[in-house]
């Protein structure tokens, strides 16, 4: 019988979807533009604030969701490199890597996007604050770290890709279940240790990533509106 461990807890898949979803969005809006320039930034507002809750449940959250069980050190990666560690559950040292890329990336275009301007009609709402300068470096900035992120995101889903085509893991379904299925044969390849961390995805964890992202999203709101 196969081994089920909930590896991905509910606040990281809906995270993980609001963003594809968000994301998505927001490069229609900016393709669109005129009036579209308003969905962009609301987009860019739900992507900030689903990062900053990402960071702080990295902190918080379930076991595979936090930086310290997934970060790698120079060892963990080497070895991974030269195909000598044992498997993992959660995000494996190199795909650690390009999921704190991928976060970093995000996270600048949705800073400098709140500075931006499209030189048109629409402006972020922090730009009024700042000199024309300092404007144009951000928008140079939103604008050239867009292309730094489709070449992370295309990176990203190369790399599931391979895992699906090459490696033969389906890394796509427990991103929607939550839950790694590991067939007695496979078990080998973890260390017994690795194989009893399940992440806790209950009703208090669940709770308190809503009161969480509630939070984010009322102090975001709060500075955006007032400003
Ligand atoms: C806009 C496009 C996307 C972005 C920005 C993105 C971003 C991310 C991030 C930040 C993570 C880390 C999750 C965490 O620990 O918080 C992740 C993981 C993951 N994403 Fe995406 N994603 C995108 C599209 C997709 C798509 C289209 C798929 C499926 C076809 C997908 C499948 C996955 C999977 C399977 C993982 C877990 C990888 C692992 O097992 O280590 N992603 N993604
Ligand atoms: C992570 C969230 C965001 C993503 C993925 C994103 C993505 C993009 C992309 C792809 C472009 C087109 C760049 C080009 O011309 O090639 C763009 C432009 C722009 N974005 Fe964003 N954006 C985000 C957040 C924001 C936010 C929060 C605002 C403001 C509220 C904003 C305001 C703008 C403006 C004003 C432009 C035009 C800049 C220019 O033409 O130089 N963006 N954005």
């Amino acid at each position: 019988m196969k081994k089920i461990i909930r590896i991905w807890d509910l606040p990281i898949r809906l995270f993980h979807w609001a963003l594809v979803v968000c994301i998505v969005a927001s490069i229609i809006s900016v393709n669109i533009g005129g009036n579209a320039m308003q969905w962009h930034a609301y987009c860019g507002y739900t992507i900030l604030a689903l990062l900053i809750f990402r960071i702080i449940w990295g902190l918080l959250g379930s076991t595979h969701a936090r930086f310290a069980n997934f970060v790698p050190s120079k060892a963990a990666l080497l070895g991974y490199l030269r195909g000598k560690s044992k498997a993992v559950l959660g995000h494996n040292p190199l795909g650690a890597l390009s999921v704190l890329g991928l976060l970093g990336v995000l996270l600048l275009q949705a800073i400098t996007g709140l500075f931006a301007d499209d030189e048109i009609a629409f402006q972020g709402p922090f730009a009024k604050y700042v000199s024309e300068t300092v404007i144009g470096i951000f928008s140079e900035v939103h604008e050239a770290n867009a292309n730094l992120m489709y070449g992370l995101i295309a990176l990203h889903l190369a790399a599931i890709f391979y895992y699906q085509k090459i490696k033969g893991e389906n890394l796509i379904k427990p991103m929607f279940t939550g839950d790694k299925e590991i067939d007695p044969s496979e078990e080998v390849k973890y260390s017994p240790a690795v194989l009893g961390q399940a992440s806790k995805d209950g009703s208090l964890q669940r709770g308190l990533a809503l009161l969480l992202l509630s939070v984010i999203a009322i102090v975001l709101g709060y500075f955006i509106t007032s400003s």
